[in-house]
């Protein structure tokens, strides 16, 4: 391929940011659950003091009740229920890709809200899941056996005690509960999604950390079961991913009435299993930053080891590579390594999935 080919070949991948799509059945399901909250989806400003309420209080780690109130309920329906329902779609096709669901027919999860796991699960699978939640509030159980009636593949169940099955699943939920190592250790397989801050996230790694000890294997985002570079040789980095999303109207109308955007969303994940994964120790490469512009060259966070490396193009060589963010990739074997830089010298190649 001549360099003109590769340079119009990247700049076509700069344009192909990691998106989720917006299921259609996510709208309506919104639609119905706010009508009977007496909201109609297309005329949501009243709930905007509601939004900005919640958000502030998840930033500020308090945490505020979503299901106190009707106000709070719709807010919750209209705004953080999908963006969490995308997040989840985003880390269940990953887990998909790499074979995560083989053999796993049971699960329960703590904190199960409204029922966002299981509105992404049946976005991206169509097999049958038996699953517990452990859920506080009966409000939200109640929403949650409504929204039930769109999801025939996941038999659900509620109790408040999680019972040991295949697999835990939390969802920005153990930010809230905290995190019970002797919980866990129930389950052969985890699958945790918290918020991308750096406390919430350096805790999800001290976690895995933790369970790698006790005989778990790193899935995703970890190629590796090795200490984790962020935690081990940065004071302040954190792990997480992003992905780009499409918004209906009606989503884009309510948040140009809000003071942020979310273009793209942010998730800090893990994929733990008793079982070894299938993609560590291939010399495979997980792209955990964006690409960042910097005097001579392009450089791009990357996940490889224990070390913390990354890609690097110098201006010099051409054009760089424009990698999709929190993908796999081939460690390239003809690459320069200076200092703590990866240099490839040849185009660095998508994983797509375990044979
Ligand atoms: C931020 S919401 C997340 C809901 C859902 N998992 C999602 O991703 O949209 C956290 C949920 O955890 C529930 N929760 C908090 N502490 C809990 C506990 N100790 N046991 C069970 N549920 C709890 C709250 O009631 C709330 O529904």
């Amino acid at each position: 391929m001549s360099k003109k080919d590769i340079a119009k070949k990247n700049s076509a991948k700069k344009e192909a940011a990691k998106k989720v799509l917006w299921p259609e059945s996510l709208s309506e399901i919104i639609k119905n659950q706010l009508s009977l909250l007496n909201y109609d989806i297309n005329h949501l400003d009243k709930l905007v003091p509601s939004i900005i309420k919640q958000s502030n209080s998840y930033n500020s780690n308090t945490n505020a009740n979503p299901w106190a109130s009707k106000a709070s309920q719709a807010a919750y329906l209209a705004y953080f229920f999908p963006l969490n329902t995308l997040r989840l779609m985003s880390v269940i096709a990953e887990a998909d890709r790499l074979g995560f669901f083989n053999n796993i027919k049971t699960a329960s999860e703590l904190g199960s809200g409204c029922g966002t796991f299981d509105i992404a699960y049946s976005a991206i699978k169509k097999t049958p899941l038996i699953k517990t939640n452990t859920e506080l509030s009966e409000e939200a159980i109640k929403i949650h056996k409504i929204i039930l009636k769109n999801v025939p593949s996941i038999q659900s169940r509620f109790s408040d005690i999680a019972p040991t099955s295949d697999l835990f699943i939390a969802s920005y939920a153990l930010n809230e509960t905290g995190f019970n190592l002797s919980l866990l250790k129930n389950y052969n397989n985890i699958l945790i999604l918290e918020p991308s801050t750096e406390t919430h996230s350096r805790n999800l790694i001290k976690v895995r950390e933790e369970l790698i000890q006790q005989g778990y294997y790193a899935w995703a985002p970890c190629p590796h079961n090795l200490d984790c570079p962020i935690l081990k040789n940065s004071k302040k980095d954190w792990c997480h991913d992003r992905v780009f999303i499409d918004k209906p109207t009606w989503f884009n109308k309510l948040e140009n009435k809000l003071p942020n955007f979310n273009n793209s969303l942010t998730f800090s994940y893990l994929l733990l299993s008793k079982r070894p994964s299938p993609v560590a120790g291939k010399g495979l490469v997980r792209t955990i930053g964006n690409t960042l512009k910097e005097k001579g060259k392009h450089k791009q966070m990357i996940c490889l080891n224990d070390e913390r490396l990354f890609f690097s193009w110098l201006k010099k060589n051409g054009q760089p590579q424009f990698l999709n963010r929190g993908e796999l990739f081939y460690a390239p074997i003809d690459s320069e390594k200076k200092s703590n830089e990866i240099r490839p010298t040849s185009e660095v190649i998508k994983y797509s999935s375990p044979d």
